[in-house]
C-alpha cells in the first residue's frame, strides 16, 4: 500500500459502529497451489495451470466460453496473454504473491486433455477473490469427471481460505442457470445483485449484445466481522425494502454436500 500522510483528512462520516475495525496495513491474497487427485477418479487431476497448457487452455474456453469474444474477458481465449498476469505452477513462490489470476485445470489422464478451466481473480488490498470463469469441456459435462469437479470446487472454497482472502465473489451469465443454482444452493453464498448490461457478450456472426450478470458473495476468515451491518447503512426507503427481501431470498441459500 502506498505511504500517505491521511492526517489532514477526514472520511465524510465515522462509519464501523456496528463491526470490528483493524488497523490500514498491508494486505496480500496468496494462491493456494492446487495439485489433487480423487481415488473415484484416478484418471482426473486437478491442478495449477503450466506454460505448456496454455494452448489447450485457451482453446477450451473458445469451444466453451466463446461469450468473452470483444469483451474487457477476451483475453481468456488468446494463449499469449496469459504470460504477464497468470500465475504459473513452475513459478510458483514468486507468482502466487504477485500474479492477478490463478487458473486451476482439470486433466484427462487417459487422453492427456484438459477438459476444465477455472480462472480467478485476486485483488490484495481488498483481499478479495473473485471466481471469474468455468468451463467443462461440453464431452466431460456428465459422468464420474464432472462429479468430481463440483465436489472439488466446493473444496476450493476450503483451500481459499488459507490463501488469507476474507470476500470471494462470483458473477454467473444468464444464457442458463447452472452456475447460479450451484454457487446458491450448493455452495451457499448469497446475491448480491443483478446487474442487467453488465458486460458484453458474443452472440456469433461478429455480433454483440450486454449481457445481465448475477453476483454472488461469502466471507471467509471472518470478513464479515469487519464489514459494516444494516443498521449503520444509510439507505433510501426502496433499497432498504430491497435489501429485506434479499435478505429474506438468501435464507434459501444453502449448502448441500455435493
Ligand atoms: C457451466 C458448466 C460448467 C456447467 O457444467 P455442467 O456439467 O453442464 O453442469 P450440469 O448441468 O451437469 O449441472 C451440475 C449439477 O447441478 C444441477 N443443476 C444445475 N442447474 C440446476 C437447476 N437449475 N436446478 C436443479 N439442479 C441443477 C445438475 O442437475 C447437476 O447435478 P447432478 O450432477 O447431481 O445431476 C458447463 O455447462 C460449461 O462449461 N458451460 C460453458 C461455460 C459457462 O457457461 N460457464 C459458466 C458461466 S457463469
Amino acid at each position: 500500500m502506498k505511504q500517505i500522510d491521511m492526517n489532514p483528512y477526514q472520511p465524510y462520516r465515522k462509519m464501523g459502529n456496528s463491526c470490528e475495525l483493524r488497523e490500514v496495513a498491508d494486505k496480500k491474497v496468496v494462491w493456494p497451489l492446487i495439485d489433487h487427485m480423487d481415488t473415484a477418479t484416478p484418471n482426473f487431476r486437478l491442478r495449477t495451470i503450466t506454460r505448456n497448457d496454455l494452448d489447450a487452455v485457451a482453446e477450451l474456453w473458445r469451444i466453451s466460453y466463446p461469450e468473452v469474444y470483444g469483451s474487457v474477458h477476451e483475453w481468456i481465449l488468446d494463449p499469449n496473454e496469459y504470460e504477464e498476469r497468470v500465475a504459473f505452477a513452475e513459478h510458483w513462490p514468486e507468482h502466487s504473491v504477485t500474479r492477478p489470476h490463478a487458473v486451476m485445470v482439470g486433466e484427462d489422464l487417459q487422453s492427456n486433455r484438459i477438459v476444465m478451466s477455472s480462472i480467478y481473480t485476486k485483488w490484495d488490498l481488498n483481499l478479495q477473490v473473485e471466481a471469474s470463469f468455468i468451463a467443462i469441456h461440453p464431452d466431460f459435462r456428465k459422468g464420474p469427471i464432472a462429479a468430481s469437479i463440483w465436489s472439488n470446487l466446493a473444496s476450493f472454497y476450503k483451500w481459499l481460505e488459507d490463501s488469507g482472502a476474507e470476500y470471494v465473489t462470483v458473477f454467473c451469465e444468464t444464457w442458463h442457470n447452472t452456475t447460479q443454482y450451484i454457487w446458491f444452493k450448493r455452495l451457499g453464498w448469497k446475491i448480491a445483485g443483478i446487474f442487467p448490461g453488465n458486460l458484453t457478450r458474443w452472440t456469433g456472426d461478429e455480433r454483440e449484445y450486454r449481457g445481465c450478470t448475477i453476483h454472488f458473495y461469502r466471507f471467509l476468515n471472518g470478513g464479515d466481522r469487519i464489514s459494516t451491518r444494516p443498521e449503520e447503512w444509510d439507505l433510501l426507503p426502496e433499497v432498504s425494502e430491497l435489501w429485506e427481501f434479499m435478505e429474506k431470498i438468501n435464507e434459501q441459500s444453502s449448502e448441500e454436500a455435493l
